[in-house]
C-alpha cells in the first residue's frame, strides 16, 4: 500500500482532515499524519491515530522507531505529501523551505508530489505574502486543489472554504497515478551550454542557464523515471536524484551521451550545444596585437541527431529548438533532418520565456505531423507537460 503524508494545519477545517484520512485509505493509501502546533488546538493525534492505525506526529524530534529520522523516513517512503487544510503561514513556509516543525521539517525532505488544499479567511486567503506563495509552489508543481467560494467559519464570504474531501482525494490519487507514469523507464538529458576553448582562458559559448535541463530532470524524476543528465557547465541546481555527467565541449557531450545512450528509452536534447568550434586551441594565452585575427571555427557534431541515429529505435530522441521565430516549418525542416520522434520548439524573441527566465511555452511538433501547445508555464510545469505529451498513446 503505498504511503501518504497528510499534513494538517491550524485551520478550523482540521477538523475535516479526519474524513480526508479515511477517504484516502478507502483508496489504497496509508496515511501517516503530521499536525502543526495550530492544527492540535482544532484535533487531536490521538483521533488520528486511532483513525489511520499509523503513528501521528507533531513533534520534530519524535521517532516512533526509535533510532530512525521519522522526517526522513517519511519524505523517502511517501508517494505523496498532502498538505490540507494548509493555512497561509504553512504554505508560506513551504514556499520558503522554512523547517521550524514537524510537517515543514518533512516537507524540506521531501521531493515527490505535493498536493495543496488551502483553507482559510479569504482575506488571508488574497493577502499577497499568500498569492506569493502560491505562485511559488505552483511554480514547483505542486497540485493545488482550490478552496470554494462561499461563508466561511469567521462569517465572510469569499474564497477560502476547504475543498471536499472527494475533491482531494482524486487530486491525490491522480498525482500518484503520475508519479508512475515513467516507472521503469530511463530518460537521458543533455543540458546546459558548451564550451569550446579558444585558449587556455577563454571559451565560445551561449547564454544557456540549463534551467530546462534541470526542469526536465525533475520532472522526470516526479513521474518515476531514473534519469541521467549531461550537462555543460550550467548554474542551474540538478537534482540530487539523478545521474550528472559533467562535460565541457559538444564532442565530451556527445561521448558521454553515447555511452548512456545504451541504457536509455527517452533522450532529450535540451543543451544548447556549440554548433562550431575553434578549429585547435591555442596553447596558453592569445596576446593582444593592434590587427585584427582570425578565429577558424570548425563544426560540431551534433549530438543529439547523433544519438537519434545510434539509438535506431531503441530509444524516443527528441530535440529542443530555440527558435528566433515561431515558423514551424524550420522546426518541421530539423526533425526531418536530426531523424527525431519530436521537437520542442520554444520562441525566443518573446521576452516572457526562454534562456534565463523561468517560464517557457513549448510548441511540440511531433514526426507523425501532431502540433501541440504547452502555452506560458513555468520551466518545470513545461517539462511536465512535455513529458506527459510524450508518453500518450497516439
Ligand atoms: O539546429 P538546432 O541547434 O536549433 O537544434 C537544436 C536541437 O539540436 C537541440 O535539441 C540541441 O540540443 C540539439 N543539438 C545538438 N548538437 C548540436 C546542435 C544542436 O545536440 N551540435
Amino acid at each position: 500500500m503505498p504511503y501518504v503524508v497528510l499534513g494538517v494545519s491550524g485551520s478550523i477545517a482540521a477538523y475535516r482532515a479526519g474524513d480526508l484520512a479515511r477517504e484516502l485509505m478507502r483508496r489504497g493509501f496509508t496515511v501517516r499524519v503530521c499536525l502543526t502546533d495550530g492544527a492540535q488546538r482544532f484535533v487531536s493525534p490521538a483521533l488520528f491515530e486511532g483513525l489511520t492505525g499509523q503513528p501521528c506526529l507533531v513533534d520534530t524530534f519524535e521517532e516512533p522507531e526509535r533510532g530512525r529520522m521519522a522526517h526522513i523516513d517519511w519524505a523517502r517512503q511517501a508517494a505523496a505529501l498532502v498538505v490540507a487544510p494548509a493555512t497561509g503561514s504553512t504554505l508560506a513556509k513551504l514556499a520558503h523551505g522554512i523547517a521550524d516543525d514537524m510537517l515543514t521539517t518533512i516537507a524540506l525532505a521531501y521531493s515527490g508530489p505535493l498536493v495543496v488544499a488551502p483553507a482559510m479567511n479569504p482575506t488571508m486567503y488574497g493577502s499577497e505574502p499568500v498569492r506569493a506563495a502560491v505562485e511559488i509552489l505552483r511554480a514547483r508543481a505542486a497540485a493545488f486543489v482550490e478552496p470554494d467560494a462561499g461563508e466561511v467559519a469567521c462569517g465572510e464570504q469569499g474564497e477560502g472554504k476547504f475543498a471536499g474531501v472527494e475533491r482531494i482525494a482524486e487530486a491525490v490519487q491522480a498525482v500518484a497515478i503520475r508519479a508512475r507514469l515513467l516507472e521503469g523507464q530511463r530518460v537521458l538529458i543533455t543540458s546546459g551550454p558548451t564550451r569550446e576553448p579558444i585558449d587556455a582562458a577563454r571559451f565560445l559559448s551561449n547564454r544557456s542557464s540549463g534551467k530546462m535541463g534541470a526542469a526536465l530532470a525533475r520532472a522526470a524524476l516526479l513521474l518515476g523515471a531514473e534519469v541521467t543528465v549531461v550537462s555543460g557547465p550550467a548554474s542551474a541546481p540538478l537534482p540530487i536524484e539523478c545521474t550528472v555527467i559533467r562535460v565541457q565541449t559538444a564532442r565530451e557531450m556527445l561521448e558521454a551521451s553515447l555511452e548512456a545512450l545504451r541504457q536509455s528509452h527517452l533522450v532529450i536534447g535540451a543543451a544548447a550545444v556549440a554548433d562550431y568550434r575553434p578549429e585547435a586551441a591555442v596553447d596558453g594565452k592569445i596576446r593582444r596585437v593592434d590587427e585584427p585575427i582570425d578565429l577558424r571555427l570548425v563544426p560540431n557534431p551534433d549530438v543529439i541527431a547523433t544519438l537519434a541515429e545510434k539509438a535506431g529505435g531503441s530509444a524516443r530522441v527528441v530535440g529542443f529548438a530555440a527558435e528566433p521565430s515561431g515558423d514551424l516549418d524550420v522546426v518541421r525542416e530539423k526533425l526531418r533532418r536530426k531523424g527525431l520522434h519530436a521537437v520542442a520548439s520554444n520562441d525566443i524573441s518573446l521576452p516572457v520565456i526562454g534562456f534565463e527566465s523561468n517560464n517557457n511555452a513549448l510548441t511540440l511538433v511531433f514526426a507523425d505531423g501532431r502540433v501541440e501547445e504547452s502555452g506560458v508555464r513555468s520551466k518545470l510545469e513545461c517539462a511536465l507537460w512535455l513529458l506527459e505529451s510524450l508518453s500518450e498513446p497516439v
